[in-house]
Formats: C-alpha cells, sequence, structure tokens
C-alpha cells in the first residue's frame, strides 16, 4: 500500500534516534499509535523461527506516557506494548518518562517528567550537534 507509511518506514530504518508518545487508554497505547505499529507487519515476514526481526541501525529510544487512573491504571500493559515496538525498532535500552497522575496533575506541572524530558532534549541535541 502506498501511502504515508513509506515516510515512517524510510524513517525506522535510516534514523539514529527515536520517540514514542501516547496517553495511556483502556489500559493500552492509543489505537491510532496500535495501527500505525501493526504496519510493521512487513517486517516480520523477515523474521525466522518466531525471532522478532529488528528494524534500521542500532538505535536510542524514548518511551513517553502519560496516565490519568491515580498511578497509571493498565500503564504497565502499554510499557510492555512500547517496548516490544521499541525492540522491533532496535532499541536496546528505551528511556521511559512516565506522567501517571494526570488526573491531579497535569503532565506539564510533573516536575520530575519534565525534568528527564528536558535532560533527554539536550542530551540528544548535544550528541547531533557534536
Ligand atoms: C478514552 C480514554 C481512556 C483512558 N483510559 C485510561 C486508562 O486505562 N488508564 C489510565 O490511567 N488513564 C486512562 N485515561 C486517562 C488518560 O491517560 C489521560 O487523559 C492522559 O494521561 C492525558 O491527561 P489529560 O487528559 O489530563 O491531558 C483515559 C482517557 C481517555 C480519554
Amino acid at each position: 500500500m502506498d501511502d504515508g507509511m513509506q515516510e515512517v518506514y524510510r524513517a525506522a530504518e535510516s534514523a539514529s534516534r527515536v520517540a514514542l508518545a501516547s496517553p495511556v487508554y483502556f489500559g493500552s497505547l492509543t489505537g491510532g499509535l496500535l495501527d500505525i505499529m501493526s504496519r510493521f507487519q512487513r517486517y516480520f515476514k523477515e523474521g525466522r523461527n518466531g525471532v522478532l526481526p529488528r528494524v534500521g541501525p542500532q538505535k536510542s529510544g524514548a518511551v513517553i506516557l502519560t496516565a490519568g487512573g491515580s498511578g497509571g491504571c493498565g500503564a504497565e500493559n502499554a510499557e510492555r506494548q512500547a517496548r516490544i515496538f521499541m525492540k522491533l525498532l532496535n532499541v536496546a535500552e528505551p528511556v521511559f518518562i512516565t506522567s501517571y497522575q494526570t488526573d491531579t496533575v497535569s503532565a506539564i506541572e510533573d516536575r520530575e517528567a519534565v525534568g528527564k524530558a528536558a535532560e533527554l532534549r539536550e542530551k540528544w541535541l548535544a550528541e547531533i550537534l557534536r
């Protein structure tokens, strides 16, 4: 199918960094994001004996998740989904930046999450500009 995914495949096959961001909906990454992730099925054809294929070069990766169910209701499932996808994208150890109390503290006011995101941005920028 020739659609916007061609650009996503090209990026996955050439990028050296990837960030995945989603709110937790119904204990899951959002349906829209799962739709895009499911389009990576084309790479599974290349996998052998149930071994997860690896797309593109080894990358640095970040997973940014928000959840509002008092501490992240079902967030562990979203984290598991993100981990599998990061592995597929050839990310060994993704950094997780989470804000799991958006029902009481909005993500932008979550000092720890915002601090971690700023730290990662600085690190990646320094690497890119080096
Ligand atoms: C359809 C829907 C389903 C949701 N499901 C969950 C859930 O399963 N667990 C959870 O912790 N939060 C859930 N939330 C809360 C979202 O994660 C929350 O809206 C998101 O973190 C963004 O925060 P904000 O709405 O304050 O901007 C859900 C929100 C919506 C709209």
